[in-house]
């Protein structure tokens, strides 16, 4: 079955690709290569032992997409591309909310132009803000957004919703990421964030490379038992085997309209100084990090509830943070020539 891969070349994206073939499919990867670099399609190759059919386009020009789509004969997608960075979208709204709606709808139309009935589409747990009951399950309400970029995943997951019950022939399942931390175990692939990173993992393993001078904790005045936020830290190889558990599970439901949301993560939250505390156990280091202020829009804590997707999907999380937070640092060391 000929996939589709929009952000192939990303972070998540490039992951996806290596859990599809080993499960049998034959992806195709679009990307614009705006926060990717091509490296990563040779680290692929490493792995794969194969070239992955890849085109730099843009997944908002339709002409283009619908070339590729019918050329490869398309039969579902996997939408990752997006602009992905919280504090520049709210410095440029419309850059994000253009590209992350735009090239979803152009997506759709392709789709609907060419009867291909499947998609999987990344989401994210900013859809619950910060949420009165944790762990989060996925009836748990959504919040109003804090950010132009949390704002983009709520609107796509109500356009997708919608699309699915005006009967037009789609399954599709939005899969609520928590937070993709680790790098593959090959270390072929990884996390390549262009400029100063603003999540965690990255920013740390920069830091213990002498990259970054020092990592600053965003905060541990917050009512939690460290008082270090809490997040839901999932391995990204365990993040891109959902992937595919989606993808056979639409293959479930061809008969009638299907949309579904899976919470994805490991179930269980860790503070980011426990992050940081098993980074230097695992890998026998020391990080030079200062506790600073509170960084502005930050949920407390949160992670996920995920029986439904080990109910329905037949997916759970199987690698642990120790794991995660050696093949940061194994990846990292390639990267860096440590
Ligand atoms: N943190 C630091 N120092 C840093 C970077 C991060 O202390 O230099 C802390 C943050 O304050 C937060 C935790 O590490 O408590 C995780 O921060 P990240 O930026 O790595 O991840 P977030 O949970 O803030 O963001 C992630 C995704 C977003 C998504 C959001 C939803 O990266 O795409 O979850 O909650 F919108």
């Amino acid at each position: 079955m000929n996939i589709l891969v929009t952000g192939g070349a990303g972070f998540i994206g490039s992951h996806t690709v290596v859990e599809l073939i080993e499960a049998g499919y034959s992806p195709v990867i679009v990307d614009n290569l705006s926060n990717s670099d091509p490296s990563v399609l040779q680290g692929l190759k490493n792995i794969l032992g194969k070239d992955i059919p890849f085109y730099q386009e843009d997944c908002n020009d339709y002409v283009k997409m619908n070339k590729v789509v019918q050329r490869h004969n398309i039969e579902g997608i996997i939408h990752f591309a997006a602009f992905k960075a919280v504090g520049e979208s709210v410095a440029e709204p419309l850059k994000y909310y253009q590209n992350n709606i735009g090239s979803l709808l152009n997506v759709l139309n392709v789709m609907q132009a060419n009867g291909i009935r499947n998609l999987v589409f990344s989401s994210s747990c900013t859809v619950y803000g910060q949420a009165d009951v944790i762990p989060v399950t996925e009836n748990t309400p959504k919040k109003k957004a804090e950010s132009p970029y949390g704002n983009t995943k709520a609107i796509a997951e109500d356009i997708l919703e919608d699309t699915v019950k005006a009967g037009l022939g789609f399954g599709i399942i939005s899969l609520r990421y928590f937070n993709p931390v680790g790098a593959h175990p090959t270390a072929e692939i990884g996390e390549l964030p262009i400029g100063v990173p603003n999540n965690l993992v990255p920013y740390i393993t920069q830091t213990a490379a002498g990259v970054r001078e020092k990592l600053t904790v965003f905060g541990n005045d917050y009512d939690t038992p460290d008082g270090s936020n809490i997040r839901d830290f999932i391995h990204v190889v365990d993040l891109a085997k959902a992937h595919v558990s989606a993808l056979n599970l639409l293959q479930k439901h061809t008969d009638a309209p299907y949309y579904n949301v899976f919470n994805i993560g490991t179930g269980t939250g860790n503070t980011v100084l426990e992050v940081i505390d098993t980074f230097e156990k695992v890998n026998h280091l020391k990080l030079n990090y200062e506790i600073g202020p509170r960084r502005p829009g930050d949920v407390v804590k949160i992670y996920g509830d995920v029986e439904k997707a080990a109910m329905e999907m037949n997916w759970r999380a199987a690698k642990t943070l120790e794991e995660s937070m050696k093949d940061a640092w194994r990846w990292q060391k390639k990267i860096s020539n440590l």
